[in-house]
């Protein structure tokens, strides 16, 4: 039997122990006795990080949508898979058997081929969160089609280059999606991406607003219909251990987004067995994610993990907020939820409302509630922990990256005693290291240094699309022999990991992973700006907000024109979406840099986080003189 459950603080002991000294063993049983296989692996393990490469599973073949469907049809085909909870309170829940959603993914795997879609190719979704998003993942998984999504809050400019990029055959989209009161026009959005995309040959809509779009002749079609006179039987594609699963696009520290490509089996048997253990999924659980499945969450944690599993997956339309700061708590009590997901954004949110929308729901059938996506401060833990779980829900603090295809340091619950901020323990098969600037491990504890990983584990993303040297450049090269996470780490007396943030230029706002480079290339094209820079700082609600620097061509310019300000957040909009915008805007005359020309951003960084006692070293700096003017008018 292999420990594909742990259950206590020993058997995490021991499994870890065996992952770390016999991985090759330790996967391959669980391979063996969770999943189905069309043909078995030649080998468990190639790999080599210089190059790098990892292959997980090699020449074993399969279908990652029959793992998630078909093998559970014999013997929970009435067992609900999905439950879809909409926007709108007031329209009926949707409740998706094992057998309606195999039926479903079917039908659109169908519609797909017949749109002249095979193995291989790129398919864009770019959709509300409503079921037809996840049946269009599994869909595409069926028929081996590599989905690549983009979250549907992002930008048209920013559709576009993600879909270039893949050189995506077809997009599937909406008519429009709900967002609490508002409505989004994501055909309009998705129309004017579409003036750039030429590879794209046809275009699915899901009706969801009802609203009056333009449908153009020959390239869109609606889905519905479509899907409707389709077969609910499609044989499926098998495919090979490392063929791509999909694209996840993840900004980086510099230039354009990296498309991270995932392989199938070993995405497949990591994101199941992490969700098993570090939800302790049981049979007749209900099962809650927040994320979108825009972001790797929703991928690995609302779809891939738990149907793998054969569990229940609440998902969920709309906003925290609407049509009021219960919302998520109401839907915790009408389900009976009992393992619960989100961020910790979401829960400094909910925070800061009153305590009767808490109070008003039932929130008893929790067992076990999860965060992700960036630091969980300490008062936002102890509000989760007092007033969500009661004292009773141990609290996962998962830290993971989209890079990791799945939760890589975390408890599990009711097995590792858990302690406000830290991620505490690596998972089995997972080797995190701390490494000094010149790349020495540091052994002892109590310590910070840079979290590396210095073993592949099944679910790391392979390449990023179309250019693997970029891939080698940002993730193997820093740090010889180790994956770099680009995060910093503290390392407690006994060994638990506590995440301190980027040590790069990449700013979490909102959970969202924000590159400051291509932020400050949408602002460079502002006619009347010369130069920016954009760091993170402090926010109450969001974790982190962006402070831009921004330089004039006309130095006095802003006194007069107050409008600039709203442009530049117009045209991050535009280049990349609202997530993006600055919170704070700062016209300056210079900016502090280095005698080769880099910006100074720690000195940026400091003003912006109003800490101003010791600017460190200011000695290399071409124009020190900068700084006293930057500190005299930064914004409170
Ligand atoms: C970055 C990855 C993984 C899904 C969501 C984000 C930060 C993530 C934690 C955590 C502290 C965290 C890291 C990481 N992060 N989880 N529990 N504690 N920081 O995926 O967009 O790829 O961002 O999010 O900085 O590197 P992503």
């Amino acid at each position: 039997m292999s420990n594909y459950h742990i259950k206590h603080l020993e058997e995490y002991f021991q499994v870890y122990r065996k992952s770390i000294t016999e991985p090759e063993n330790f996967w391959e049983e669980i391979a063996e006795e969770h999943f189905l296989w069309h043909k078995r692996w030649d080998s468990v393990l190639e790999w080599d990080f210089k190059k790098p490469e990892v292959k997980w599973f090699r020449g074993a073949e399969l279908n990652v949508a029959e793992n998630c469907l078909d093998r559970h049809l014999q013997t929970k085909a009435d067992k609900n898979a999905i439950i879809f909870e909409p926007n709108n309170p007031d329209e009926e829940t949707e409740y998706i058997t094992y057998r309606q959603l195999h039926d479903r993914v079917c039908r659109f795997a169908n519609v797909l081929k017949e749109e002249g879609i095979e193995k291989g190719d790129r398919v864009c979704i770019y959709m509300p969160m409503i079921p037809d998003l996840a049946v269009a993942l599994l869909a595409c998984a069926r028929i081996g089609a590599v989905h690549s999504v983009v979250f549907a809050g992002f930008s048209a400019t920013a559709l576009a280059t993600r879909i270039n990029d893949a050189e995506c055959k077809m997009l599937i989209t909406a008519d429009g999606s709900y967002r609490g009161e508002k409505t989004i026009d994501l055909k309009g959005i998705a129309d004017e991406a579409l003036e750039k995309t030429p590879c794209v040959e046809s275009v699915l809509v899901a009706k969801r607003i009802n609203s009056n779009i333009k449908m153009k002749e020959g390239r869109d079609k609606w889905l519905q219909p479509l899907l409707e006179k389709s077969h609910t039987y499609c044989s499926m594609e098998i495919v090979k251990a490392e063929d791509p699963l999909f694209i996840l696009y993840t900004s980086g520290s510099t230039g354009k987004p990296k498309g991270m490509v995932h392989t199938s089996a070993g995405y497949l048997v990591y994101t199941a067995f992490t969700f098993k253990n570090i939800f302790q999924y049981n049979e007749e659980d209900i099962y809650w994610c927040t994320a979108d499945i825009g972001w790797i969450t929703g991928h690995s944690y609302i779809v891939y993990g738990p149907l793998a599993n054969g569990a229940t997956s609440v998902m969920y339309e709309g906003i925290p907020t609407h049509p009021h700061y219960g919302r998520f708590w109401e839907i915790v009590e009408k389900h009976k939820v009992n393992q619960f997901y989100t961020a910790p954004t979401v829960i400094r949110a909910l925070a800061k409302q009153d305590l009767e929308h808490v109070e008003n729901h039932d929130l008893s059938s929790l067992k076990v509630l999860g965060t992700v996506g960036e630091p969980i401060n300490e008062d936002a833990w102890h509000w989760y922990n007092d007033n969500i779980g009661k004292k009773r829900s141990p609290i996962v603090d998962t830290w993971w990256q989209t890079e990791t295809g799945g939760i890589m340091i975390s408890p599990i619950p009711f097995t590792t005693p858990t302690k406000p901020t830290y991620a505490t323990l690596p998972l089995p098969g997972i080797q995190p290291v701390l490494l000094d600037d010149e790349g020495a491990e540091i052994n002892n504890n109590q310590v910070n240094g840079n979290l590396c990983i210095k073993f592949p584990w099944p679910s790391i993303a392979r390449t990023i699309w179309g250019d693997h040297e970029r891939f080698r450049q940002t993730y193997f090269d820093r740090f010889k022999d180790h994956y770099f996470t680009g995060d910093g780490a503290f390392r407690d007396e006994v060994g638990y990991y506590r995440i301190t943030g980027r040590v790069d230029d990449v700013v979490i706002v909102s959970g969202h992973n924000l590159g400051t480079a291509p932020i400050e290339d949408a602002i460079n094209e502002h006619p009347s700006v010369v130069e920016s820079a954009i760091v993170g700082f402090p926010h109450e609600i969001k974790g982190s907000a962006l402070y831009g620097f921004v330089i004039l061509k006309n130095v006095g310019e802003w006194r007069v024109h107050e409008n600039v300000r709203k442009e530049i957040n117009q045209i991050i909009t535009e280049h990349i979406g609202p997530i993006a915008k600055l919170d704070k805007i700062q016209f300056t005359s210079g900016l502090p840099k280095t005698r080769s020309g880099k910006i100074m951003r720690r000195i940026l960084r400091k003003v912006a986080a109003k800490d101003l006692d010791d600017m460190g070293d200011t000695s290399t700096l071409l124009n020190p003189e900068v700084v006293d003017e930057i500190i005299e008018n930064a914004i409170k």
